[in-house]
Parts: C-alpha cells; sequence; structure tokens
C-alpha cells in the first residue's frame, strides 16, 4: 500500500470513528470466532448493531453504524412487533423505555468474560441489566437479563425475555425439534415467511415433550452439517419456553427466547429483581456441526454437572420386570449385571408403597418406604448385596408426585396442584405437588436427602417427572397464581441447589417420561438425561441424532433394551454412541449374545473417553439417507470412533464412501472394525489397513461393503500409528 492510500484510509477510518463517536460507542462482547457489536444511540438507546464472524480488528467494530435494532425492545412505545420486555407500571402506565447508564466488561477467568449493561427508564425507577457471558474457545454467549422494580409500588411483567437477538439476511431457516412421549426429537426445517412463527410449551413441569427449547436459524440458505451460517440456540429453563422468530416489514428477523409469559404474568413489589434464564447461543459460519461441537464443548466445561467426568454404565430393571419383582429377583439381577460387566444396577419404579403398595401405576406415588413384602429387608439391604457383588447400586425417585391413591394425598390434601370447583384431571394416574409451597418444596428435598442419609452406599438416582400441569392452581399462591409456571421452575431450582450443596457430584439422571426435561436449565444439577422411553434402535437412530445437535453424548442415556426386532449387535451399536446402558433381560441372551455384550462392555469402557470427551462430527444424516454415520475424535486427533448405521436399507441401494473429519491430515491411523458377533469376520475392505488422516478425509471408507443389510452396523476404531 502507498502511503497516500495509506492516509486516505486512515483518514476515512477517523472520520468514521468520530463520526460513530458523536452517534454512539460500541460495546464489543467477543469470544474467540464471533462478535457481538451493541452500539449505544444518540438517543441513548441500545442497538445490536452486529451479531456474526468476528472482526479481524477489534477497533473496526467501533464504525458499525447503531443501525435500527433495538437491543431489547420495549413494550408500550413506538416499536408494534413484539418486544422483549412489556410490563405495567404501578401507576398503570403500560410502557417502558430503556436508557443506557453505563457499562462493565469483567473477566471472569481466562476463557469467560461478562458484560453487564446497566439501562433505566428516564421517567420511572425501573433499572433492567442486559449480561452476556462470552466463552472464548467454545464461541458461545450466554445471556439473561434481570428487571428491579425501584418503584415504591408493583409493577406487572407482561413479557420478560432472556435477551433478543436481530439477524439480516435474504432468508431464514428455522429447524426446530418436535415430538412427543416415545417420539422425541423429531427433526424439522422450514424457511421462515414474515411475520410470526413462535415455538413454545406450556407443560408447567417440563420444559418439553411436544417441542424442545433448541434450535438452529440460518441465514440465506439451509445449513448443512459443514456449510452454512447460523445460530443454534437454547433456553435454560425447566418449564414453559416460548422462542418468537419475527420477520418484520424490511425483512429482519427478531429472535426472542424466553420463558413463556402464557398465564404468566409476574408481579414485582418494591426492591424485587427478576433474573430470567439465561439463552445460550453459538453463531457459526461453518454449519451445524461445528455449532454442536461449540454447544457440546460449553455443555461439558460449564453446563453439565460433572461434564468433563465419566459416568457409570449400568443394567436397569424397569424393561425386564417393570413393578413386578422381589427381592430375591433383584439380587439375582445383579449377578447378570456383573456378568455384562456393568458399573452399577438401578432399581426403577415399584419398589415403594405400604397401603398402597406400587403394584401398578395407581397407587403409591408420594409414600417414599420400601415396600415391605417386597423388599423385606429394605434398600439398605440391597445396596449391601450389590457392593458384596462389587456393583454400585441406583435407584428410581419421583419426587414431585403424588397418586391420589398414597398416604401423602391423605395427609396433605392441600400440598397438590389442582383447580377448586373441577374434577381433578390425572395424567398416568398421578398429581404435581405443589413446590411453590415452601413446606412441599422441603418435604421433596427431604425424600432425596432421607434416602440418601439413609442409604450412604447408594451411588445413583433417577429423578423422573410423568406429567405435565393441567388444570393447574396452587392452594398455596392464593390470588396469585399467574406466578404458579414460574414459581414451580424457581421452587425446583431452590431443591436442586440444596442438595447439590450437600451432594455436590451424586449422579442423577433426569427423566421426564423419556425426555420431557432436557434442557440445560435442569442439566446444571443433572449429570445425564433419558431421552425417550422409546428405545427401539432403529428410532433411537433419530432421536439420538436430534439431541446430538445440543446436547453431549455423555448426557444422552442409551439403553440396549428388548424393544425392536433387530439383533443384540444393532442394538448395542447404536447405544454405544450415546452413554451405554442395559435395560433387558440378561437371562434370555444366547451364548452369542452375552459374549458380544461382554465384550461390548470392555469396548465400550476402553472407548469411552472418546465418546464422551471427543468432538463429534456428524458424517450421514439418517434423514438424507437410509443410513447414519457419525464419528467421535479425541482432542489429540489420535483415536477415533465411527458409528455407521444402515436403516430400513432397500434392495441394490447404493451408498457412497464415506468421507471422515476432524482427523489429522498428516497423522496415520489404524482402521479396525470392532463389537463383531463371535466368529464373525469383518467385511470392512479397509479392515486392519493403515491409512492417512489426509486419505481418510478425502477418499474415505467403503463402509457396505458386499450385500446391504436392513438394520445393521458397523463400529470402527481408528488409532494413530505414528
Ligand atoms: C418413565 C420413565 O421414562 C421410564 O424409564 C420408567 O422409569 C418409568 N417412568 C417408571 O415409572
Amino acid at each position: 500500500m502507498n502511503n497516500f492510500i495509506r492516509i486516505f484510509f486512515l483518514v476515512l477510518f477517523c472520520r468514521s470513528a468520530i463520526v460513530n463517536a458523536q452517534t454512539g460507542k460500541a460495546i464489543l462482547i467477543s469470544t474467540n470466532n464471533v462478535n457481538m457489536v451493541l452500539t449505544i444511540g444518540a438517543n441513548n438507546r441500545i442497538y445490536q448493531s452486529y451479531l456474526g464472524k468476528r472482526l479481524l480488528n477489534n477497533e473496526e467494530t467501533a464504525l458499525i453504524p447503531a443501525g435500527k435494532h433495538e437491543a431489547y425492545i420495549t413494550g408500550g412505545m413506538e416499536d408494534l412487533l413484539q418486544p422483549a420486555i412489556r410490563l405495567i407500571h404501578d401507576d398503570h402506565n403500560p410502557s417502558l423505555e430503556l436508557r443506557y447508564v453505563s457499562h462493565t466488561t469483567k473477566s471472569i477467568d481466562n476463557n469467560v468474560s461478562e458484560t453487564s449493561i446497566q439501562l433505566k427508564d428516564p421517567k420511572y425507577p425501573v433499572h433492567v441489566v442486559l449480561h452476556y457471558q462470552a466463552f472464548n474457545r467454545e464461541d458461545i454467549i450466554k445471556a439473561w437479563t434481570e428487571i428491579k422494580n425501584n418503584e415504591k409500588g408493583t409493577i406487572t411483567l407482561e413479557d420478560y425475555a432472556s435477551c433478543m437477538l436481530h439477524l439480516e439476511a435474504k432468508d431464514y431457516w428455522l429447524t426446530q425439534f418436535h415430538g412427543d412421549w416415545a417420539s422425541e426429537m423429531r427433526m424439522q426445517e422450514s424457511k421462515l415467511t414474515s411475520g410470526i412463527k413462535e415455538i413454545d410449551s406450556k407443560l408447567g413441569t417440563r420444559a418439553d415433550m411436544y417441542q424442545t427449547p433448541v434450535f438452529f436459524l440460518a441465514m440465506n440458505k439451509p445449513a448443512d452439517e459443514t456449510t452454512g451460517e447460523l445460530i443454534a440456540g437454547t433456553l435454560a429453563w425447566t418449564g414453559n419456553f416460548k422462542f418468537h422468530f419475527e420477520i418484520d416489514e424490511r425483512n429482519a428477523l427478531r429472535i426472542i427466547p424466553g420463558i413463556n409469559t402464557y398465564g404468566s404474568a409476574y408481579e414485582l413489589k418494591n426492591r424485587e429483581t427478576f433474573t430470567t434464564p439465561a439463552f445460550i447461543f453459538t453463531y457459526s459460519a461453518s454449519g451445524k456441526g461445528q455449532a454442536s461441537r461449540n454447544l457440546h464443548r460449553w455443555a461439558r466445561n460449564y453446563g453439565v454437572l460433572d461434564g468433563n467426568k465419566p459416568r457409570l454404565t449400568l443394567l436397569n430393571n424397569w424393561e425386564a420386570t417393570h413393578v413386578n419383582f422381589d427381592e430375591k429377583e433383584l439380587v439375582n439381577l445383579f449377578d447378570d449385571a456383573k456378568k455384562l460387566g456393568v458399573d452399577l444396577f438401578l432399581l426403577d419404579d415399584g419398589w415403594f408403597g405400604n397401603k398402597y403398595p406400587r403394584n401398578n401405576d395407581k397407587a403409591g406415588l408420594g409414600d417414599w418406604q420400601e415396600d415391605k413384602s417386597k423388599l423385606p429387608n429394605g434398600i439398605a439391604y440391597l445396596v449391601k448385596q450389590a457392593e458384596a457383588k462389587d456393583l454400585k447400586f441406583g435407584i428410581w425417585l419421583e419426587p414431585e408426585m403424588v397418586n391420589p391413591k398414597s398416604e401423602l394425598y391423605e395427609q396433605h390434601p392441600d400440598w397438590i396442584l389442582k383447580l377448586p370447583n373441577r374434577e381433578e384431571n390425572y395424567q398416568r394416574n398421578q398429581l404435581v405437588l405443589d413446590l411453590t409451597n415452601p413446606k412441599v418444596a422441603d418435604y421433596v428435598y427431604h425424600v432425596v436427602d432421607d434416602m440418601l442419609t439413609k442409604n450412604p452406599g447408594l451411588a445413583y438416582i433417577k429423578w423422573d417427572c410423568n406429567r405435565n400441569m393441567t388444570n393447574a392452581w396452587s392452594p398455596y399462591l392464593k390470588d396469585k397464581q399467574s406466578a404458579l409456571y414460574v414459581d414451580y421452575t424457581l421452587s425446583l431450582y431452590k431443591i436442586l441447589d440444596r442438595l447439590r450443596q450437600k451432594y455436590p457430584h451424586f449422579p442423577i439422571m433426569l427423566c421426564a417420561g423419556g425426555g420431557g426435561r432436557t434442557d440445560y436449565g435442569a442439566l446444571k444439577y443433572f449429570t445425564e438425561f433419558w431421552p425417550s422411553d422409546d428405545t427401539d434402535p432403529l428410532e433411537r437412530v433419530y432421536i439420538q441424532w436430534g439431541y446430538s445437535n445440543f446436547f453431549p453424548s455423555l448426557t444422552i442415556s442409551s439403553h440396549v433394551t428388548s424393544w425392536g426386532k433387530q439383533s443384540i449387535k444393532f442394538k448395542t451399536d447404536v447405544a454405544m454412541m450415546d452413554k451405554l446402558g442395559y435395560d433387558i433381560k440378561v437371562s434370555k441372551m444366547t451364548d452369542d449374545e452375552l459374549e458380544f455384550s461382554k465384550q461390548a462392555v470392555k469396548n465400550y469402557n476402553r472407548l469411552s473417553n472418546i465418546i464422551w470427551f471427543g468432538d463429534l462430527y456428524r458424517l450421514i444424516s439418517p434423514y438424507e439417507e437410509n443410513r447414519m454415520v457419525a464419528m467421535y475424535v479425541n482432542d489429540e486427533k489420535s483415536k477415533s470412533v465411527v458409528f455407521n448405521y444402515n436403516l430400513n436399507t432397500r434392495y441394490k441401494e447404493v451408498f457412497n464412501r464415506v468421507r471422515l473429519q476432524g482427523l489429522d491430515s498428516h497423522k496415520l491411523y489404524r482402521v479396525e472394525e470392532i463389537n463383531l458377533m463371535p466368529g464373525v469376520k469383518s467385511n470392512l475392505a479397509e479392515n486392519g489397513g493403515t491409512f492417512s488422516g489426509d486419505y481418510l478425509m478425502k477418499v474415505g471408507l467403503s463402509l457396505t461393503p458386499g450385500k446391504l443389510i436392513p438394520l445393521s452396523s458397523m463400529i470402527i476404531e481408528i488409532n494413530a500409528s505414528n
């Protein structure tokens, strides 16, 4: 560049900087690869001026014009689309204006920084603080908002989003994940049209079931695994949520994530503060795969309890026995767990209740005493028996619920959510306890605490939640019913906080009749979740694919069960992709099946560090081909595992070679198919061979040698040899 051009650009830069200084000051939120720029406008309001790929030169972010998109739009003023916040003041004025007061950016450690922007209404003493935590290495931004009422009287929050994002693109493509019981996480992609699209839930006790609080939003064109510009977002809230997408008259998109304010106007008295749950998002310029890896890394480091620690493999008795078992049968099942070589035996539903024994789902819930006829020597005996066999022991609880046929119901009818003047409405013959009542919250805490205090040898809990809130009314909240949905979830978090103070690392599986509670609000208290009651491995391929977009593998419990008619190999290969467990009658296995399973558990133990802590690359989507292929690679790029599942393949269906990803081009890797049935030899052409990472990523593997067999699978271990 000659001097003249240099001076020209310098003058241009200074001029723009001066212009910008007059109109606004930039607040920069950055991760290693992402910039979010908020600019203080001349009117002292805050605008989101940029969100996308990080600029090479930080100073240039100051040149970005403030634009027109207020960062946290308020209701009742001049903007006529959906606001992020809307409230009614004590004097009934339904408007809010937010002006910049100050901001701070503090470094929390060498990876995380937090920017807090103080805003205030010029006329009313209402303060709003926008918080943005930036996780550098993970490229994640966590955004939430505090709303403080300093008015003398009460203000009513009608809308209170976690944050607001603005995008400007030609087109917008939304990928959402919906379903129902036993069909969770069905992926659906659609182009947004002008106007509103909302994804929400109103289930009360659970965040999801019909819709999961996660999404991808691709700009300009649909994103695939390796290309495309997109936002991936999720709300950390175990209750009603809402994602509002709205394309305005100028084709700009506003995304408003937060608690679903349906039926949930929330009152704040003088000096009270409401803190919204966090919206966690990432931006990727190279497709969904990168966005998922960002979220997985963040989750392991920050979002999930003990996300960098190993998990326990287990044998659960639910599918094998349901509620019909006795002590002897359980102790026999311990031997099955030992045969398989898993770490833990998990006793599911059915072990409790005496006046109303839990012999089916109609009775007993709430009466957490061992059923004396099934377990005459109690849980302590089972824990000891398991210990004697060098096995850990875990137990199922559903502490938030009650059957009308229970002593708890008889003793405390006022502890239960149910509408006055209406019939009780049951799901699975049960009702929800009123967690907003501190006495009930204390009771729920003690259900878990007593269990752990009485049985110090206990190693694991499965915390279930088998119904939504219907006909919901809290006897405790009286005339403040619109606080119910929010206060229920806040109270649940308080119980979990209290438990985690006492038992910081105790492994607990989060379950809600399958994947009804899959969100990062809950996962910071739990080590893993139960993704679906549907364990048919064909269905699981899709379900696991869905979850893998937002949750790391070590949180996704995947069990080998008797659902589905597929071979034990196919079932096991599918379960091994995530957190392996069993829920099957081992005694019904053939010798070959048992031998295979024992070897599979050994293989899993050898590979689990790669599966749990490695990077996931989804290579072939089951939504695009009649197969699914995915692989994990460890940080050093020295070890990898490839999972290949042929689905309902057709006669002479053609599958191309699959190029691997994430390896080191310069390393040499040995390729070996594992998890073969006894006596079966690998058909993989590359089996036993050594190839460079370059070859494997450019030429790839022929994963379908010979005749295609429907519902067949392959696991390939890849180890660097240099
Ligand atoms: C629903 C869960 O999803 C199942 O795994 C099992 O624990 C049952 N509840 C027990 O009632």
